[in-house]
């Protein structure tokens, strides 16, 4: 149903068509009645009806749709409806749902069996890939998810340097370990929550936050804090605040800072790992951490994370070391399998190039719209994930994306999904780009965007 829609956009314009879409869907839009139901029985047994904060709407008002499959750059619903999917799960899917390749490898390793307890083949051969494609990595471990990844990390941290103190910035998030919880971007500053009760206090004061960009506060924090900071975690490319790219300079800045001052540099690239460089953010900015935390694009779809680097500092995990972290599905072969054809997948020649053109498209067209609509706004992207944000004219730091409108956000957000457009349900996260979408799917939201503005703004 819905791919009919947007194709008639293209062909019929804006105007007939909604008029009627509302006119004979209007049902429809008022969000799946089986989805309701579905949320109504899932809160029953499952706190907030979702297994992860965000994913339950509660910012932009309305019960979220419960998906039952995805194709490319659609997902559907169980009311029967698609979507043109810029969520990508938050990330991973860059190759789109379902890709014939990803879905081939993992029929083949499933019949395998899924999980043994013992190293596999495909971990070395991953291991190897990424150490190759990551240059300042230089030794590996397998994780099952981001949280595990910087969580690792920041152990690390602290017995190599034997320090505890980590800085963080206002708006990263570096998933759910305690210590992480502190000024936290994504589902955390979208539900609007300060820190998160059941972190000790002792815990929460080991972390010291700085503003994203924040570089002299950085400086001044080592200088109040001398010989006690481990390390400092920075998304090099904050993607849990909306998106803010690196100001030039901060990322060297914080190079020089930890080494002028004996601490580690740790990059979180979940999300920009495999996302806006072959090398990641590292690769793009040409600054080289001590240790790099991945996830999301690295398991092709599956759970699956990772943290490496150094390798003087990596060998001082057990069992080579006496530093301790383990998992039972740790480097799981089915997820390694999604993970080793994703990873193959993003080194045809002119992958990112592709990706870039196609998330410079859509931002040049929502901003020529926000132009011709004077709809107060800004566009934050590094190729192919961006963020737009209303209501303001720059986006740097947490606080400049927290005075954005989240009002007109969330209307923006209803208006696209009406019109079969599923983006982020929070003005503080990514919106993605997948090599599936096409430059006629990037059309037809613009147009849909263009539709919604009309509306908007003649109120
Ligand atoms: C930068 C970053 N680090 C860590 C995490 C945590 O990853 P996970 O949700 O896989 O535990 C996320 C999740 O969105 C993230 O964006």
């Amino acid at each position: 149903m819905q791919e009919k829609n947007v194709e008639t956009f293209l062909l019929l314009g804006p105007t007939i068509l909604t008029a009627a879409m509302l006119g004979v869907t209007g049902v429809l839009f008022m969000g799946g009645r089986k989805s309701k139901a579905l949320f109504k029985r899932a809160q029953r047994r499952i706190p907030g009806g979702v297994n992860s904060p965000v994913r339950a709407w509660k910012s932009v008002g309305q019960s979220p749709l419960f998906i039952t499959h995805g194709k490319g750059a659609r997902v559907y619903d169980i009311d029967g409806k698609s979507y043109l999917d810029f969520v990508c799960s938050w990330g991973p899917l860059i190759l789109g749902h379902a890709h014939a390749k990803v879905v081939a490898s993992l029929k083949k390793v499933l019949g395998r069996g899924t999980t043994f307890g013992a190293p596999t083949p495909g971990e070395v051969e991953l291991a190897e890939l990424v150490c190759e494609r990551i240059v300042s990595i230089e030794k590996i471990r397998l994780v099952s998810s981001g949280t595990e990844a910087a969580m690792s990390a920041i152990r690390l941290a602290r017995a190599f340097t034997r320090r505890n103190k980590v800085v963080k910035f206002d708006g990263c998030y570096h998933g759910h370990a305690d210590g992480m919880l502190v000024r936290a971007g994504s589902g955390v500053a979208t539900l609007a929550l300060p820190d998160s009760p059941g972190v000790p206090a002792p815990f929460a004061a080991e972390t010291l936050v700085a503003p994203y960009n924040g570089a002299a506060e950085v400086e001044a924090l080592f200088a109040e804090f001398p010989d006690a900071i481990a390390a400092v975690i920075v998304e090099p490319v904050c993607g849990n605040m909306g998106v803010m790219p690196p100001v030039p300079g901060f990322l060297p800045a914080l190079r020089r800072i930890t080494q002028e001052n004996g601490a580690l540099l740790i990059f979180d690239e979940v999300i920009t790992g495999f996302r806006v460089a072959p090398g990641g953010a590292q690769g793009l900015y040409g600054v080289s951490p001590d240790l790099t935390c991945l996830g999301k694009i690295l398991g092709g779809g599956l759970p699956l994370g990772a943290f490496g680097g150094k390798r003087e500092i990596m060998d001082l995990l057990a069992p080579q070391g006496p530093v301790y972290q383990a998992g039972t599905l740790s480097g799981n072969p089915v997820a390694v399998a999604a993970g080793l054809v994703t990873v193959k997948e993003l080194s045809r020649q002119g992958v990112y190039r592709e990706l870039d053109e196609k998330g410079g498209k859509l931002e040049e067209g929502l901003e020529r719209v926000l132009t011709e609509r004077k709809i107060a706004g800004v566009i934050n992207r590094v190729g192919s994930m961006l963020t737009l944000f209303f209501g303001v004219q720059r986006v740097k730091d947490a606080a400049e994306a927290r005075a954005c409108d989240r009002a007109r956000f969330a209307r923006f957000f209803h208006g696209m999904l009406e019109r079969g457009i599923y983006l982020p349900p929070s003005p503080f996260e990514a919106a993605f780009v997948s090599l599936a979408h096409t430059f006629r799917d990037l059309d037809g939201t613009i147009e849909a965007f263009a539709d919604w503005a009309r509306k908007e703004t003649q109120g």
